[in-house]
């Protein structure tokens, strides 16, 4: 068993299966494997899941540059396929801060990608990956965004694309973009988990490089959110955040921002103290961590059913919920659903500071209002709200959610009328 604790990485010896000093680790059995030589997703010994491991844990004095590459030293390469991405904006949001009642609330808008979404972190490293293993077909079951990242980085690196998607549960943008970029899309007639499942199957059949967030890799561009949330918060306010708080599906970015903040306490940088409370929203129909960290299970149990306007986060088997569960455990963070309505009411909230983003993305600010009105979250907290993807990837959702637009004739003096009723 590895040690996930907030110390865990501390003293970790450099197997001989490393290269350059990388090696992937077992979360479950401890079982080392060497990183680039075969393909693999999951421990060969127990199907456990992997994690990349360092000689050298990273120090804050160690990144220089700009976007996801800057943290290179935290990375398994230098340098990556990149367009470029990261260095988001974490915005200042001061009426919705008052109107929450928390002593800072920032906004980390990952919308501001390339392709608009945080998905981007993780393929450049993981198109990167791929380049180093070889192989010439990527692949991915996507809610929508992860398709629309691989699509643009795999045309970018010039590598063939295969997508699947739960037939007529993904919002517009995504799949224009998936399909723009020439990808090859393919609709399942079931769920994002039940494509899944496929993908997995032909990546374990050699018929494609996985791109999902089971790729150990892909965690890796992710862990680059937390370092930019810690590094922008501290110059602006002299401390770290009390709290970050992210939608889920499937658990990545939590186990993402967990490991930065391991990573950092292992280098001596934060003091376990000092990481903030990692806090997880799921929508209510598809909300199997929350009922998992309600239960005090170690795993989740897959729900089959799952439904939400948040078509992002409509996912019911989360594969990462073995890294991310003791993530917002020892960080001493919780997990909360939302509303489809309170959901949307968020997002109404973020696009009157003038931030636009998608559903999915707003779960993070209704969850956050949620747990501060429960008097769970504390007037006195710094807190950072987490927005995944960017408004225009849902436009129908942001249609719904806005105004509607107003007939008016086609003459002045009755639009004039018309402004004065
Ligand atoms: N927010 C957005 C906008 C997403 O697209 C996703 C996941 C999440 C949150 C959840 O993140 O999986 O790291 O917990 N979208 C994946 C996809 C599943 O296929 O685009 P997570």
């Amino acid at each position: 068993m590895t040690d996930l604790g907030l110390s865990g990485l501390k003293g970790d010896t450099v197997p001989d299966v490393a290269d350059d000093g990388v090696w992937l680790t077992c979360i479950e059995c401890g079982h080392v494997h060497p990183p680039f030589d075969d393909v693999i997703y999951t421990c060969e010994e127990c199907d456990g899941l992997l994690e990349a491991r360092y000689a050298d844990a990273p120090t804050f004095d160690d990144f220089e540059g700009r976007g996801v590459w800057r943290h290179s030293s935290a990375l398994p390469f230098e340098e990556g396929v990149t367009l470029p991405e990261g260095d988001t904006p974490l915005h200042y949001v001061p009426r919705l801060e008052e109107d929450v009642g928390v002593r800072n609330l920032r906004i980390k808008h990952e919308g501001m990608n390339p392709t608009g979404s945080f998905k981007d972190r993780g393929m450049t490293v993981g198109v990167r990956v791929a380049e180093e293993v070889g192989v010439d077909r990527l692949a991915c079951a996507s809610t929508g965004n992860t398709s629309a990242a691989l699509a643009a980085y795999g045309a970018r690196a010039g590598l063939e694309t295969l997508v699947l998607l739960p037939a007529g549960k993904v919002a517009a943008g995504k799949v224009a973009q998936a399909s723009l970029h020439g990808a090859r899309i393919l609709e399942v007639d079931g769920n994002f988990d039940s494509c899944l499942d496929i993908v997995q199957d032909l990546a374990d059949r050699g018929e494609a490089y996985l791109l999902n967030s089971l790729n150990p890799f892909r965690l890796e561009g992710q862990k680059t959110i937390g370092f930019e949330i810690l590094e922008r918060f501290h110059d602006d306010e002299g401390r770290f955040p009390d709290r970050i708080v992210l939608p889920v599906g499937n658990a990545g970015n939590t186990s993402a921002l967990y490991k930065a903040f391991r990573e950092l306490v292992a280098s001596g940088e934060l003091d376990e103290d000092q990481v903030p409370k990692l806090t997880g929203v799921q929508a209510e129909g598809a909300a199997p961590m929350v009922e998992a960290i309600e239960h005090g299970w170690d795993d989740t149990e897959r729900w089959d059913e799952v439904e939400t306007r948040a078509t992002a986060i409509r996912i019911g088997n989360p594969v990462n919920a073995p890294k991310a569960l003791p993530g917002i455990r020892n960080t001493d963070g919780t997990a909360v659903a939302v509303s489809d309505e309170q959901i949307t009411a968020a997002q109404r909230d973020l696009a009157e500071e003038g931030i636009g983003v998608e559903p999915a993305s707003a779960a993070s600010v209704a969850g956050l209002r949620k747990l501060r009105d429960q008097g769970e979250i504390g007037a006195d907290e710094d807190v950072v709200c987490l927005t995944t993807g960017h408004l225009l990837k849902d436009p129908d959702a942001a249609a719904e959610a806005g105004a509607d637009p107003e007939p008016v004739p086609n003459d002045t003096d009755e639009v004039l009328a018309h402004l004065q009723d």
